[in-house]
Parts: C-alpha cells; structure tokens; sequence
C-alpha cells in the first residue's frame, strides 16, 4: 500500500482507521492492480498466486474479509466460486459492488469488521485475508483470530498475506533500524543488556538515524520464517508460502527499477529463498487444526 499516507512508525503500530481507507477507495484498483502512474501492479501478482492455489482447490464457501476494491473476489467469481465479501470500509464496498457489476458478475457484499465476523453467522471452506492483517495490531490480534475461527469450518483454509520483515532491512534507515531491534534482537533471548547494545551498533552504522527512506511504511510486519509458528498459537497449520512484489534494488531506488525485470522475477522466485530478502510481500496458507 504505497499510496497511504498515515504517519506511523512500525514499533508504535496501530490500526488505521476506517477513514483512511475510504480515502483511497476510489484510486485503490487502478494504482495497486493496474499500473496506473506508473505504480507497479504488485498486488496483481497476488491475484496472480491465489488464482493459481484456487483452480486446484476443492470448491467451497469462501470469505474475502477487508475485500477492498474486490479484485480477489472478481477472479473467483468468474470462475463459479461462492464469495461473501465485506469491508468496515463503507466506500471500499461501495467500489468493489461497482466494480463487479460493471464486469457483469453479481457478489455478496456487506459492511463488517474483521472484529465482527461472528455477526455474519456463517461458516466458509476459505477465509482470505488480503493485506488487512498488517493493518491489525498486536493486541487486536488474538480477537481478531478468534473472529476468523468462528466462522471458519474444521479444515477450513486461510490465506493471508503479510509485509515481509527481512525486506525493510534493505532500505537501511529507520524502519530497518526497527526491524532488526523488535523483530530479530528482542526475539533472540539475548539478555536485555547485550540486545540494547546491539542496537546501538546497528543505529551507530546509520549516517542520519532518523532519516526515513519509505515514509509510508504504516504497517505490521511478520517475519516469514517464524509465522508458522504464530498460526500454531491461533490454531492453524502452515503448508505452503509465496512471495511478491520482487525488487532488485533497494527500496530508495525504486523509480530505476525496470518493471519487466521485476514481473519476470515475481513468476521465477515466488517460492524460493530470493523472496525472503527480494520480495516486500508473502502470502501464508494454512489449514484450521484445532
Ligand atoms: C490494503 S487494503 C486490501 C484490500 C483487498 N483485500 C486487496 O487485497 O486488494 C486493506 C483493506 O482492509 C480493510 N480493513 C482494514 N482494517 C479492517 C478491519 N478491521 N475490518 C475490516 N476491514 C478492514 C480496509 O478498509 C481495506 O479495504
């Protein structure tokens, strides 16, 4: 989510509010999808994966909660899926309903919070998460989950995808700064002493410590390796992970990087060890266990 522009930093995170994304509703699908001003389509590459787990996956009841513009649920929908799509964004929904009936194709759309799920009062087969759980705080996050269990069948797969902690560390400003004291120090069991130290070092290699390459970096970050284990906590076993929206040079130089060389890279490397450090983005899928 480039385009947002919401001031806060990654180790003081809180979720956005509703405004925000009825902001940038309208502009939404063009910039994220298709490439308009230039933007790299990066969440089409999304699209891109889930199309692909989805034309091998048994047909089922799914849920695209914080659905946005709708573009996940326009692909399954043309391909004969059932979706139930909500946002607690009343402009988002407003959109994704144009949207879908401008493409001929009739939804299920309503207004909900993630927090609010149970008020559904249905089970799915699929519950997709597309780039809304960044957007949760930590503390929201086992409610949050919780929601997401009761109206999840036994079995039920969740697809959720998620900012890419080691990516951050390539811009080499504050934010890698963050990353590495709260993602990496702090869950290294080092005592407090050493980890502050530590952090020290890496700020000292820093030549303006407060300079911020990415200033719209708003969002929760998850450390690809270790979010297995997360799901287990929530009771959800991980069985597969993809990455996107690939660069080739660090984020600062984003404007130099040619688009074709990136698109070839999101097809190439989506499930290799590159996207851990090339790819700001992954999508987790999972199995409901418990
Ligand atoms: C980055 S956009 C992703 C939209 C869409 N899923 C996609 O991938 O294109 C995040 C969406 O999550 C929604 N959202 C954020 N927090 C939410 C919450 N607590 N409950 C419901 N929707 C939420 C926002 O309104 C926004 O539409």
């Amino acid at each position: 989510m480039n385009q947002l522009n919401c001031h806060q930093m990654a180790d003081d995170f809180s979720s956005t509010p509703v405004e925000l994304w009825d902001s940038v509703a309208e502009e939404y699908q063009a910039k994220s999808y298709e490439g308009q001003e230039g933007l790299y389509p990066a969440n089409s590459f999304r699209t891109e994966i889930l199309s692909e787990y989805f034309k091998a996956a048994p047909k089922g009841k799914i849920l695209d909660a914080g659905c946005g513009t709708g573009d996940a649920t326009r692909m399954l929908l043309s391909s004969g899926w059932d979706v139930t799509s909500v946002d607690y964004s009343p402009k988002m929904v407003e959109v994704a309903k144009r949207l879908t009936e401008e493409k001929g194709l009739s939804g299920k759309f309503a207004q909900c919070s993630l927090q609010q799920l149970s008020s559904l009062n249905d089970k799915f087969d699929y519950v997709m998460l597309n780039g809304v759980l960044p957007y949760i705080s930590l503390e929201e996050e086992p409610g949050v989950f919780e929601q997401i269990r009761q109206v999840s069948t036994h079995g039920a797969c969740l697809i959720a995808s998620h900012y890419n902690l080691f990516f951050d560390l390539f811009g080499y400003d504050r934010w890698s700064v963050a990353a590495i004291k709260t993602g990496i120090l702090e869950d290294a069991g080092l005592d407090k002493t050493i980890a502050a130290k530590a952090a020290e070092k890496v700020t000292s290699l820093l030549a303006s410590p407060e300079h911020v390459v990415d200033k719209e970096r708003t969002m929760k970050l998850e450390d690809p390796l270790a979010y297995r284990q997360k799901l287990k906590t929530y009771g959800f076993e991980e069985f597969d992970q993809a990455y996107y929206n690939f660069f080739y040079m660090p984020y600062r130089f984003e404007a130099e990087q040619d688009q074709q060389v990136r698109s070839d890279m999101e097809r190439r490397l989506r499930r290799t060890s590159s996207g851990l450090l090339l790819a700001r983005t992954f999508v987790s899928f999972s199995k409901r266990v418990a």
